[in-house]
């Protein structure tokens, strides 16, 4: 089943959609301001749906929101140093919006309207993002299809192309509770991911791809998340078994994540300062986790990181993959 409504108008006094979509005891909310999934459901042990991601109730609450609540992220998800970075023989200068460096694209995806259409089971939206803007290269038309076709899972499928060569790194910035709220320190995290990118001061990577190895980024056996204040991205083992499981014994609630992107940011949310939630609920640090599957930070002035440049007129793929179920 899916369903539309008309949930506001912007300033500029275009209208902005909700459209809910289910199957198969899952029940997906997105708007088509910043691609944003604003609710998902799904069944606890007991059988009982329940959200499991955080979210707003007002489009305004999305519009003033400035911790990427849901959204997709992009032309460049992660931080881009000193918010320049060179491609053939050029630079870029993009728009700054973390100190001297880019995050999240600058000004972003997440805060523009998107041309949505939506199906039985799936939802698909789309945004032309003009030669130029926040300083990316090349006119760029780029589709995000969320689909949970296949039973118990939401798959987020990418593509995009560009008429010039150009950088790209699109995430979902969901902040998952599996328990559907309080703190996620009891979360269980398995993750497939033999090193990690350290950063500075900034959280601009050194450079350096280091071994888990006796760190706290060692999740290669299955343990609870604790209180550290994970923000990190990780190099996923190459392959197409499953990057993540995290699981919520106290729900029974387990999410498997699939991608076929070489990096995934594990972040706690210290950055989500305290803030009223959907339906009343209060959010904070430690009460989520993000799973943004991704290329690794700053990639477009490193050389050594896989590559994130889209050439023009290739068409870009790519695919992560939510499945949840419960033990
Ligand atoms: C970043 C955090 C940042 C947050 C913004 C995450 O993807 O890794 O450093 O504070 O987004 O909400």
């Amino acid at each position: 089943m899916n369903r539309i409504t008309d949930w506001g108008r912007l300033p500029d006094g275009r209208t902005v959609h909700r459209i809910t979509v289910a199957r198969g005891g899952l029940s997906l909310t997105v708007s088509d301001f910043g691609c944003c999934i604003t609710a998902l459901e799904t069944p606890d042990r007991q059988g009982r749906p329940g959200g499991v991601v955080l979210g707003y109730d007002t489009l305004a609450d999305y519009f003033r929101d400035d911790v990427y609540m849901g959204a997709v992220v992009g032309r460049y998800a992660n931080r881009i140093a000193g918010a320049a970075f060179p491609l053939n023989g050029r630079r870029y200068q993009l728009t700054k919006n973390e100190g001297r460096n880019t995050l999240h694209g600058g000004s972003g995806f997440h805060k523009r309207l998107w041309n949505a259409e939506a199906w039985e089971d799936g939802v698909r939206l789309t945004y032309l993002s003009p030669d130029g803007e926040d300083g990316f290269p090349g006119n760029l038309a780029v589709s995000v299809e969320y689909s949970l076709r296949e039973p118990g899972a939401l798959s987020v499928g990418y593509a995009a192309e560009s008429d010039r060569d150009t950088v790209l790194s699109l995430s979902s910035h969901s902040y998952f509770n599996l328990n559907g709220g309080g703190p996620v320190f009891g979360h269980r995290l398995r993750l497939e991911a033999p090193a990690y990118t350290p950063v500075d001061s900034e959280n601009i990577p050194t450079g350096e791809i280091r071994p888990v190895d006796g760190t706290p980024f060692d999740f290669r056996g299955d343990r609870a998340l604790g209180s550290f204040p994970y923000d990190h991205n990780f190099a996923l083992s190459p392959g197409g078994g499953p990057k993540v499981v995290l699981y919520a014994p106290e729900s029974g609630r387990r999410m498997t994540v699939y991608t076929d992107l070489p990096g995934l940011q594990l972040y706690t949310g210290r950055g989500l300062s305290p803030r009223q939630g959907r339906d009343g609920a209060l959010y904070g640090p430690g009460m989520s986790v993000c799973l943004e599957t991704q290329f690794y930070p700053d990639s477009p002035n490193r050389p050594d990181f896989p590559s994130p440049v889209l050439p023009a007129g290739r068409r870009f793929e790519s695919r992560t993959i939510f499945r949840f179920d419960t033990v």
